[in-house]
C-alpha cells in the first residue's frame, strides 16, 4: 500500500469555507421552508457579471481556435508575453516600480501560488503568520511538514503567530524570534486592515536584516481608496531583495471562477542552499512552472488582458465601486446597531466584534438561524479572530439591503 503524506493528518479541522457550507447545507436541509432566504456573506466570491471588455475579448479568443490560421495550442508555461507585459506596465512600471516582464509569473490564481511556492522552498524554514490568517498560508505550510502538531486553542508548534489586534489595528509588527518566512497580505483578508508605507518599510528593513522572505499577497489591492497607501510592496525600497508579491483577477474582474492571477520575483531576490550558496529563486519559480504546468488557456489570458484595456479598466472600476458601496452600507448598519466595525474602508470584509458574550461561531449560528445571513466566524482565521465576524461585501445591492434590514432585527 502507498505511504501518505502524514503532515496532511496534522491538518486541526476541514478547510473554512467548506466547514461552512457543510454547516449552512445542514440548516437548510433540516429547514427547506428557509432556503430561499439564505444571503451568503460567507466566502468573498464575486456576484457580478464578467465585464463586457473581458467578455467581448474572451469571445474573440475562443473563435480563435475555431480557425487554423489562428489556432493555439500549449501557452508559454509562465504566460503570453501580451499579458506579462500589460501587468508589468499597469500595475508597477506605471506606477513608478521598476519590474520586468518576465518577472511576471501569470497563473489560475493567487491562492494556487501561495501553496506552489513550498515547491521552491526548503522544508523546515521557520514561518511567521499573522492571526487572524488567511487559512491557506497555514495549511499549506503544515502540509509540507514545516509545523508539529495542532496546538489546543488554535496554531500549531513550531508555526510563529503574529498577534494582530484592536490596538495594533490588526497590523502586527515584526516577530521577534528568528523566522525564514513570512506571510503578509494587505488590504487584509479577513479583518480588511491596511499597512501604510512607514509600517511596511519596518517590515521589509526587518525582512533584510533578519535574511527572511516575504510572501506579500495583495490580492485585495484594487479595492485601496487612500491614495496614501501602497498598492505594491515593491514601492518600499529593498523590497526586490526580499519580496515575492501575490495578485488575482479574482475579485477587481470577477474571476473567481474563470481562475487568473500572477506572482511578481524579481530576480534580485535569493534563497541559499544548507552549505550557503545563493541561488535565484526566480530561477527556481521558473523552473517549477516549466516542468509542473502548462500554464493558462489563450482565451482566460486574453480575457485578463482586457482588463487593462480603456474600457476594460473603467468597467472594473464601476464593479469595484459597487462592491465598495456594499461595503460602506454594511459598515453603516453594523455601526448603527452599535457594533464596533473594522475594515471596509479600503477592502471588500468588513469585520465586526461580535455583540458582549458572543463568541464567533455563536454569533455565525445566530446569524444563520435568526436572519438566514451566512457569515465567516472570526475564530475560522485563528486565536485572534475569536470574538469577530466576517461579512463579505461581494453581493447584489438588494442583498446587501436585505442584511442590514435583517441585522437590526438581531443584535
Ligand atoms: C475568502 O473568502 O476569504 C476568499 O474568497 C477565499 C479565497 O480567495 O480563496
Amino acid at each position: 500500500m502507498v505511504f501518505i503524506n502524514e503532515n496532511y493528518l496534522k491538518l486541526a479541522a476541514g478547510y473554512l469555507f467548506p466547514e461552512i457550507a457543510r454547516r449552512v447545507n445542514e440548516y437548510v436541509d433540516a429547514n427547506p421552508a428557509v432556503a430561499g432566504r439564505i444571503i451568503r456573506c460567507g466566502i468573498g466570491d464575486v456576484t457580478e457579471p464578467i465585464v463586457p471588455a473581458v467578455l467581448a475579448a474572451m469571445h474573440d479568443a475562443i473563435d480563435d481556435l475555431g480557425s487554423h490560421e489562428t489556432f493555439r495550442g500549449y501557452p508559454p508555461p509562465t504566460g503570453y508575453d501580451f499579458l506579462r507585459q500589460a501587468i508589468a506596465e499597469h500595475d508597477y512600471r506605471n506606477r513608478g516600480i521598476s519590474i520586468s516582464d518576465d518577472e511576471i509569473f501569470v497563473s489560475d490564481g493567487s491562492k494556487g501560488d501561495c501553496g506552489s511556492l513550498l515547491e521552491i522552498l526548503g522544508v523546515g524554514n521557520r514561518v511567521a503568520v499573522t492571526d487572524p490568517v488567511y487559512p491557506v498560508y497555514v495549511d499549506t505550510n503544515v502540509m509540507v511538514g514545516n509545523t508539529d502538531e495542532p496546538l489546543d486553542g488554535g496554531g500549531y508548534e513550531g508555526l510563529v503567530t503574529m498577534e494582530g489586534n484592536e490596538a495594533n489595528g490588526f497590523v502586527p509588527n515584526p516577530p521577534e524570534s528568528p523566522v525564514d518566512l513570512v506571510y503578509l497580505c494587505f488590504p487584509n483578508n479577513p479583518t480588511g486592515s491596511t499597512i501604510d508605507h512607514p509600517r511596511l518599510q519596518a517590515w521589509v528593513d526587518w525582512a533584510l536584516e533578519n535574511d527572511a522572505l516575504i510572501v506579500y499577497d495583495a490580492a485585495y489591492v484594487n479595492f485601496i481608496r487612500d491614495p496614501d497607501l501602497p498598492r505594491s510592496i515593491f514601492e518600499i525600497p529593498g523590497a526586490d531583495k526580499c519580496a515575492i508579491e501575490t495578485r488575482s483577477f479574482s475579485k477587481n474582474g470577477g474571476f473567481t471562477g474563470i481562475r487568473c492571477g500572477y506572482t511578481v520575483v524579481p530576480k534580485t531576490l535569493e534563497g541559499r542552499t544548507r552549505d550557503g550558496r545563493s541561488v535565484p529563486l526566480h530561477q527556481l519559480w521558473s523552473r517549477r512552472w516549466s516542468t509542473r504546468s502548462n500554464g493558462v488557456s489563450w482565451p482566460v489570458q486574453r480575457g485578463a488582458e482586457a482588463l487593462y484595456s480603456a474600457e476594460g479598466l473603467e468597467q472594473t472600476s464601476m464593479l469595484i465601486d459597487h462592491y465598495m458601496t456594499n461595503a460602506t452600507l454594511l459598515r453603516g448598519g453594523c455601526e448603527a446597531m452599535g457594533l464596533t466595525v473594522h475594515g471596509g474602508e479600503n477592502a471588500p470584509y468588513v469585520w465586526v466584534k461580535c455583540p458582549p458574550g458572543q463568541d464567533s461561531w455563536g454569533m455565525f449560528d445566530r446569524l444563520l438561524k435568526e436572519a438566514q445571513i451566512v457569515t465567516t466566524p472570526g475564530a475560522g482565521f485563528g486565536r485572534c479572530g475569536e470574538g469577530f465576524f466576517r461579512i463579505s461585501a461581494f453581493n447584489s445591492r438588494a442583498n446587501v439591503e436585505e442584511v442590514v434590514a435583517r441585522m437590526k432585527t438581531l443584535v
